[in-house]
């Protein structure tokens, strides 16, 4: 039955989320917004971070506030006053990034995607599970509020039999970033599609079939892709990445009884609105385009977990993980993209 209004983002009470000490490793892009976001909105603790380079280490601590920096990323470790390590280096550093730090019994949060593939993802877990600790990929649109509400209106049933999930995810790079260089894991399917692929897992599970279609980019790595999931619940998804063009961003999950319509950036802070199939009655999920302000709800949840002595996230298992790198690791076979560690 259609709602009177949208259900309440579901928050853990703030006395049951410790206050972690954390280190940092790859001090770029994201780790600096996620240090500010942690700083301005939660009780975490970044005590350390630790760079290839002892002057950008030195520099970062310095602008953030961290008490301790480190050149050389075994130092940082060696440290039994650390509870977690956020990994926030390139794709194909998160495996052994990942490794190092679960070997020295630290848990950790491993930028998205969690691993370059499905192999390396499960090397990760079973890693965890030897050394009894928390590994959980910093996927971070999962965590928001805006996505608890949307998993709870699927729990619900408020759409009916979803039929269709439309979403691209297109962004303009420059040809020097990261993203165009083959030697770290290069094209927009590690970054932008993981969105794109995750959010058809929670919308439809595994896929059954994948079809997926690619353009190459200059330097030898994949530009574009679209593919067409579909699942065992006969949904079909409808997706777009490309790392060439800014595209809308948006997504649009079709049901039977009602339709979410997701503007913007789909998997960032924004507005959806939801309207029933028959009669029109559309209610409004409205909040500011706060972004990456929002990173810290994923830190909350990763220390509520350890707190609770839960060794894989609620929100997001390790399981639902495996299952999107392992249709992504389908996809790049389709469309024969092959990364440096795979050959
Ligand atoms: N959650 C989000 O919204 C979001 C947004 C952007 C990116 N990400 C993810 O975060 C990760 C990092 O992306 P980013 O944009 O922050 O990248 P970035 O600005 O290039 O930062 C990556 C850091 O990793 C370190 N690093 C270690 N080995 C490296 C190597 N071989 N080449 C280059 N850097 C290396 C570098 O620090 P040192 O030189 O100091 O060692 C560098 O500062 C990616 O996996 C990406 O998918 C997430």
């Amino acid at each position: 039955m259609f709602p009177s209004v949208l259900p309440t983002p579901r928050n853990q009470p703030v006395a049951s989320i410790p206050s972690l000490r954390w280190g940092i490793i790859g001090p770029g892009w994201i780790a600096e917004r996620f240090v500010k976001s942690l700083k301005e909105q939660s009780r975490q603790r970044i005590l350390a971070v630790a760079s290839r380079s002892q002057e950008k280490a030195d520099r970062f601590a310095a602008t953030w506030g961290i008490p301790s920096a480190y050149g050389d990323v075994n130092d940082m470790l060696a440290r039994d006053d650390l509870d977690a390590i956020y990994v926030a280096t390139p794709h194909n550093h998160h495996f052994p990034d990942g490794c190092q730090v679960l070997r020295a019994d630290k848990h950790v949060l491993i930028e998205k995607p969690f691993a370059l593939n499905a192999r390396e993802g499960v090397a990760l877990q079973e890693l965890a599970q030897l050394h009894g600790k928390l590994a959980m990929e910093a996927m971070w649109c999962d965590y928001l509020p805006k996505y608890d509400v949307i998993r709870q209106l699927l729990e619900d049933g408020v759409l009916g039999d979803v039929h269709t999930l439309l979403a691209d995810h297109g962004e303009f790079f420059t040809p020097d970033h990261r993203i165009f260089n083959a030697d770290l894991a290069g094209g927009p399917m590690m970054d932008l599609g993981s969105y794109l692929v995750s959010f058809s897992v929670l919308i439809g599970g595994a896929p059954q079939d994948i079809i997926a279609r690619g353009e190459p980019a200059p330097g030898g790595i994949n530009g574009q892709t679209s593919m067409l999931f579909t699942h065992d619940n006969g949904l079909h998804s409808v997706l777009n990445t490309t790392l060439f063009s800014n595209t809308p961003g948006g997504a649009v999950v079709a049901g039977r009884d009602a339709t979410l319509t997701i503007d913007g950036q789909f998997y960032a802070p924004g507005h959806f609105s939801l309207t029933a199939s028959q009669g029109g009655k559309t209610l409004h999920w409205e909040e500011p385009l706060t972004r990456y302000t929002q990173l810290f709800h994923q830190a909350e949840h990763f220390a509520w977990c350890v707190g609770q002595g839960v060794n894989d996230s609620t929100i997001r298992p390790l399981s639902q993980v495996l299952t999107t790198l392992k249709a992504m690791d389908e996809v790049r076979r389709q469309m024969g993209v092959v990364f440096n560690e795979e050959r």
